[in-house]
């Protein structure tokens, strides 16, 4: 056990998948999963472990922004001896090409600062997705018909930003979408040597000012499950 999962030592998965919100983790896991147990509650943050064809699956909530990530990844890596994490999350898109409810696979994640930056210091560490997973769920969302875009995301510190300025260039580099978590997660996993992907559903439309509408979301949040289970065990 560690501060913030109770679980019992064994009952992680190596691979695990992780939504933000522990809730969207349990309907998760009781859709996809067979045999689905909780395997922690702590905090409210919930984890449950069953199988998906045969494989041994978690799923497990990070909670918002990269510090919450942050403490669950590294458990999870560190105590637990998760080897495949896949985030599955939502973000706000910033090209015109992309749409709501697309899918963007995120290739590199910038940001501004991660709790890495302390490590780094006056390094500039690109973070990346691990290819195997990448090119697996870009397969994988092929074959389901989910319109998908692979590129470059940013992982915000802040969900109320001050500067849309930081937006605009951004929008001007190519970045596909924003959210809070991946840039972290994408470091940890280069940092322990495991592999890592963030699978984003588009809720948002920073240009277009748009949202996805309540009950689209958990449709496309079970297209995002799909993929990330296919690419884990591809
Ligand atoms: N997650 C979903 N939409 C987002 C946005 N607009 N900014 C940051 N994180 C998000």
């Amino acid at each position: 056990m560690t501060p913030h999962i109770g679980a019992a030592p064994g009952s992680i998965a190596e691979t695990v998948l992780m939504p933000g919100d522990p809730l969207r983790a349990e309907w998760a896991a009781k859709t996809f999963l067979d045999d689905p147990v909780c395997v922690n509650s702590v905090r409210g943050m919930s984890g449950f472990t069953g199988t998906w064809k045969g494989n041994r699956v978690t799923i497990h909530g990070s909670g918002m922004g990269m510090p919450s990530l942050s403490i669950y990844a590294n458990e999870l890596i560190r105590e637990y001896g998760a080897k495949t994490l896949i985030r599955i999350g939502s973000c706000g898109a910033m090209q015109e090409n992309v749409g709501l409810r697309d899918v963007i696979l995120a290739m590199t994640a910038s940001s501004l600062s991660t709790p890495s930056t302390g490590i780094f210091r006056e390094l500039n560490f690109a973070p990346c997705a691990d290819y195997g997973l990448l090119a697996a769920g870009v397969e994988s969302a092929k074959r389901i018909g989910t319109p998908c875009h692979v590129g470059g995301i940013y992982s915000a510190d802040v969900f109320y930003d001050e500067r849309p300025d930081l937006n605009e260039i951004m929008t001007r580099h190519g970045i596909l979408g924003v959210e809070m978590e991946a840039a972290e997660l994408y470091n940890l996993a280069a940092r322990h040597g495991v592999r890592a992907l963030a699978v984003l559903t588009v809720s948002d439309h920073l240009l277009r000012h748009e949202a996805l509408p309540a009950e689209d979301r958990q449709s496309s949040f079970g297209d995002m499950v799909q993929i990330a289970l296919e690419a884990a065990f591809a």
